[in-house]
């Protein structure tokens, strides 16, 4: 479904849409009434490039109705889908509603295991490998583009696998710093992530200095 600012846009994508559908039968309609009253030889009488004539065959039965079909199939699909104009279509469908519902979803399903994390300290956590799994995703897509994949960051991005701090090490710190950002330099974090997903981070970040010892 188009968002229009006035309804003649609505009317005249709608309009156009069904309009050329159904011309493309009329198309068809109209061909299969024309007649022209071939020559003996079962060509129109048309010759072009001084040897090649147009044959009068009808088209093929199955082109025809592979013809139809699609026509039909275009209706149908246009009153289902949102294909004319503000028309939102039988189903209902849109891409922002299914990306709503697969998100929802996708919250539902990890909401839990979130919670048991928001329990647990950050030293438990870094012993938890599906913590980790998850604290490294979270780290890919949010912060390795500054602090590079494997966490030891580049020039003028500090490296958080060593014991070396600017704004200190321990878990407090390391949280502090993730959600409230650095002045100028890095961005707050609690824009994007939740209180718990910055919890399992600050785990995953400070597992990178304290490797659990197994
Ligand atoms: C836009 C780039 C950028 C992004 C994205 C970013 N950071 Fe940073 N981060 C920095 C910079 C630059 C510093 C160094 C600040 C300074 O020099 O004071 C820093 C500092 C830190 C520190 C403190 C380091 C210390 O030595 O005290 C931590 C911890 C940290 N980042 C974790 C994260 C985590 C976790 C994420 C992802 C959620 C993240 N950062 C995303 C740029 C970024």
């Amino acid at each position: 479904m188009s968002d229009f600012t006035s309804y003649f846009w609505h009317y005249y994508v709608a309009g156009l849409t069904l309009i050329s559908i159904l011309a493309c039968l009329g198309l068809l309609w109209y061909a299969s009434r024309v007649k022209v009253t071939p020559t003996k030889d079962n060509t129109t009488g048309h010759v072009w490039d001084e040897d090649i004539i147009e044959k009068d065959n009808p088209l093929p039965k199955w082109w025809v109705w592979l013809f139809v079909i699609t026509v039909v199939f275009a209706l149908i699909y246009g009153l289902l889908y949102p294909m004319f104009g503000k028309f939102p279509g039988l189903l209902n469908w849109s891409s922002v509603g299914q990306y709503k519902a697969e998100r929802a979803a996708n919250e539902a399903r990890v909401a839990p295991k979130f919670e048991a994390f928001a329990q647990m300290s950050v030293q438990q956590l870094a012993a938890d490998p599906v913590a980790m799994q998850i604290g490294e995703s979270l780290f890919m897509n949010n912060c390795a583009v500054c602090h590079a994949a494997d966490a030891r960051g580049s020039l003028t991005f500090p490296n958080l696998t060593d014991k070396d701090w600017i704004w200190g090490g321990d878990p407090e710190a390391i949280k502090v710093s993730i959600t409230e950002g650095i002045i100028n330099v890095m961005p707050p974090q609690n824009v994007l992530l939740s209180e718990q997903q910055i919890h399992v981070l600050t785990a995953y970040v400070w597992a990178k200095s304290n490797p659990v010892q197994n």
